[in-house]
């Protein structure tokens, strides 16, 4: 137990850790990756700028047209051929052939992982460098603030702090291939509502203004706890890129907001590489430049060749525009794109076997959260009869072409927009199914048809049927470009369980979501005695889903968001109008939950597994330097060359805490203990807030020792006052949970500061 009297004040540690020059890297087959630091990417990237003119320099901040959705301008003279950005954070999207459709972020982020984070970048890092694209227009680290945003399928969920451990791990993954990540949308892009002006052409005849993506209103301290965490762990990670968004902060359009981009992402986060604008989200040509944005894209007019009559005319001084080269320059150079990069050819096939991490991923996201009377997993011996039911369980009949898995119907790989990916194939849960009935001799009928309410109903008499298993497939779509109308399934999807329910008494729901839903028109009914989260599992969905419903995988993926009963309950929505007030703070998702007392359906970080789990020994202690001391480690597995961890100490581990995790039951599985943190009162937190998980694989009856890192930032508060992040002196109390449910708190403890 942490015994409080002998740590009156955290002490930041003070370890200078050597970086190696070189990490050790995944093999790779195109390329062989020397990453560099910021300081020895600076210094190349001003070499080449001081051999460019003035109108190759401004030329090199627009895009101009090539095959990729965005192209920097090359100076061949310099043998520079130029670079490639191209979407999107879940694969090689743009409609690309030989592209794998991964697990969506929502997905990546319910694993609860960091393995599997880093690997997911790894295997999608690899395909854009295969194809020879040099910024990956990814990690998507929007917060799902609200429950009905188009996007929340690309993101990762609603909590800063596992979007910020997601970033900090894509961000790893795809730069250690070569490939240059992108954080976006900078910042407080909760909403596709009012995103854009195009949609409001009447505001602009009426008020130039006004003319631009809606506002989010926001305080200093909810920007910085909440919404800009995931953007610092990107750029603690080393993320060369930052992407600004649409949408306005506190009525200054993103892309020219000098107190977000010069102030927050370049000042107080230290941020050395390039911020691009979103595509078309410059308004303006100077402004933006001094507010701090580095590169237009995809190209308008704004800047680039423009620019040079603003050097001329003392407008921009030519310093900043050679700051703004050598920062789109320096990410280049930072994970070595010039040392034999492969050429530019998007539909090469860069593949590999990364349908086997695919799988691993779309697997561990799903999440189990009914199972009563221990109706799964099925039992092939047994569980000889089954009787399949919605057009979700199978392919689209419009194929999985362009614009996003379709909304007509079909099993949904991941969401629509630029965050789609093409898919090279896709496997739906039938035909996964029907090859395990060939293989255990499974009796499998199916009606897709959800609209056919007679043949349903005629399936409740069909031979065999007193003993079916009925699975019941529903879906929720949404897309880039506009949010969902409401949390309901698409096509009736309620009725059509209820309607399974009223005749099967043994109904099992798979809900193939984008993010939220509400799920209380069925989920008390008696005889839905089974519900599977399937997410958005990319093209592995099908064998996927089936390795967790025989039990060849036991679930251990936990929700990213709260699942509400009511809609209202969330205590935030899209803004229908021009201003999107934050007012709720930082009591968002669970905090909001927490603070009013209100009782979801299931709580953030819910699931369940096919087996028990015991926990004890909970202590806690200030972190050690010693050689193999988890700290140390901790600080090795986070360091690459090109980390930016600048200045502040606040990713130094301060707390060790530790506890034992058995696995009481009968079959292996996995837990995600999660620590909440509670605060002293000066703090003005939320009562508790996620500060560190771990997923953690036991064999049955097997026993294994957790230790989870607390940092400087992690258990410090934003003054405002002071402008910092500052511990509040007191008592914080560690609760070791299973979700934010108090009910599944397992250990307590608390430490004094
Ligand atoms: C999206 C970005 C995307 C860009 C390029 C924009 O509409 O908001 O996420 O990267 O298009 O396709």
């Amino acid at each position: 137990m942490f015994d409080t009297r002998l740590f009156s004040f955290i002490i930041v540690i003070c370890v200078s850790f050597t970086l190696p020059a070189t990490v050790d890297l995944i093999p790779n087959e195109y390329f062989k990756v020397q990453s560099r630091t910021w300081d020895q990417a600076i210094v190349m990237a001003k070499l080449f700028v001081s051999q460019l003119t003035l109108e190759e320099k401004c030329n090199m901040t627009a895009g101009v047209g090539g095959a990729c959705v965005g192209t920097v301008f090359p100076i061949l003279r310099l043998n520079f051929t130029g670079l490639c950005f191209q979407d999107s954070p879940s694969g090689v999207g743009d409609g690309v052939l030989y592209s794998t459709a991964f697990a969506a972020g929502i997905q990546i982020a319910a694993t609860w992982d960091r393995d599997l984070f880093y690997q997911r970048g790894v295997a999608i890092g690899k395909e854009f460098q295969g194809k020879g694209v040099h910024f990956a227009l990814g990690p998507m680290m929007n917060i799902d603030r609200n429950a009905r945003h188009g996007r929340n399928w690309e993101g990762f969920g609603s909590d800063p702090y596992l979007s910020g451990e997601n970033s900090f791990a894509y961000v790893q993954g795809v730069q250690d291939q070569g490939v240059v990540a992108t954080a976006k949308h900078y910042i407080c892009n909760e909403q596709e509502t009012n995103r854009f002006h195009a949609t409001s052409r009447h505001r602009i005849q009426e008020n130039p203004s006004n003319s631009e993506g809606y506002s989010a209103n926001l305080d200093d301290k909810t920007i910085h706890e909440i919404y800009l965490w995931p953007f610092a762990s990107s750029v603690a990670a080393g993320v060369g890129s930052v992407m600004c968004s649409y949408n306005q902060i506190n009525g200054t359009q993103a892309c020219q907001n000098n107190k977000t981009l010069n102030g927050l992402l370049k000042g107080e986060l230290e941020f050395l590489g390039n911020v691009m604008s979103d595509w078309y989200a410059t308004k303006t040509g100077v402004e933006s430049v001094l507010g701090g944005l580095d590169i237009d894209m995809p190209g308008d007019g704004l800047m680039g060749f423009t620019l040079v009559q603003a050097v001329k005319s003392g407008a921009i001084t030519e310093a900043r525009i050679d700051d703004m080269v050598t920062r789109i320059l320096a990410s280049y150079y930072l994970v070595g794109q010039d040392q034999g990069y492969p050429s530019l050819d998007l539909d090469r096939d860069a593949i590999g076997d990364n349908h086997k991490i695919n799988r691993q991923v779309g697997t561990a996201g799903m999440i189990l959260l009914k199972n009563t009377n221990n109706i799964l997993p099925f039992n092939v011996t047994t569980d000889k009869y089954y009787y399949i039911y919605g057009s979700a369980a199978g392919q689209s009949a419009d194929g999985s072409g362009s614009g996003g898995s379709t909304q007509n119907g079909g099993a949904l790989y991941q969401g629509g927009g630029s965050g789609f990916v093409h898919p090279t194939y896709n496997i739906d849960p039938i035909t996964s199914l029907m090859a395990k009935g060939r293989d255990f001799h499974l009796e499998i009928q199916y009606i897709t048809n959800q609209y056919d309410y007679n043949d349903i109903n005629s399936s409740f008499h069909a031979r065999g049927f007193t003993n079916a298993k009925c699975l019941v497939f529903i879906c929720a779509y949404s897309e880039e470009g506009s949010d969902r109308t409401d949390l309901h399934p698409l096509n009736d999807g309620d009725k059509l369980v209820r309607l399974v329910a009223s005749g099967c008494n043994n109904t099992i729901v798979i809900v193939n979501s984008v993010s939220q839903l509400n799920l209380e028109a069925w989920i008390d009914l008696p005889n839905v005695v089974g519900v599977i989260w399937s997410g958005m599992p990319g093209s592995e969905y099908g064998p996927a889903l089936v390795d967790i419903l025989f039990g060849d995988y036991n679930p251990g993926g936990k929700l990213v968001f709260t699942l509400a009963k009511n809609d209202s309950d969330y205590g935030t929505d899209i803004s229908p109008t021009y201003e999107s007030n934050y007012t709720e703070g930082v009591f968002l998702d669970y905090r909001h939950f927490d603070k009013y007392n209100i009782t979801p359906r299931y709580y953030f970080g819910y699931g369940l597994s096919y087996t028990n789990f015991s926990f004890s020994q909970l202590d806690i202690s200030k972190a050690s330097n010693e050689k193999h001391s988890a700290s140390v480690q901790y600080r090795e597995r986070l360091m690459r060359p090109y980390s930016n961890f600048g200045s502040s100490r606040l990713y130094e581990p301060v707390y060790e805490i530790t506890f034992i995790i058995t696995n009481t039951g009968k079959v292996d599985g996995s837990e995600v203990p999660q620590l909440y943190l509670g605060f002293p009162a000066e703090a003005e937190e939320p009562p508790k807030v996620l500060r560190g998980f771990e997923r953690v694989y036991l064999s049955a009856g097997e026993s294994k020792q957790v230790t989870l890192i607390l940092t400087q930032k992690d258990v410090s508060y934003w003054n405002v006052v002071n402008q910092k992040w500052t511990v509040a002196p007191g008592t914080y109390t560690v609760w070791i949970s299973t979700s934010a449910n108090n009910a599944d708190i397992k250990l307590q403890s608390s430490f004094n500061v």
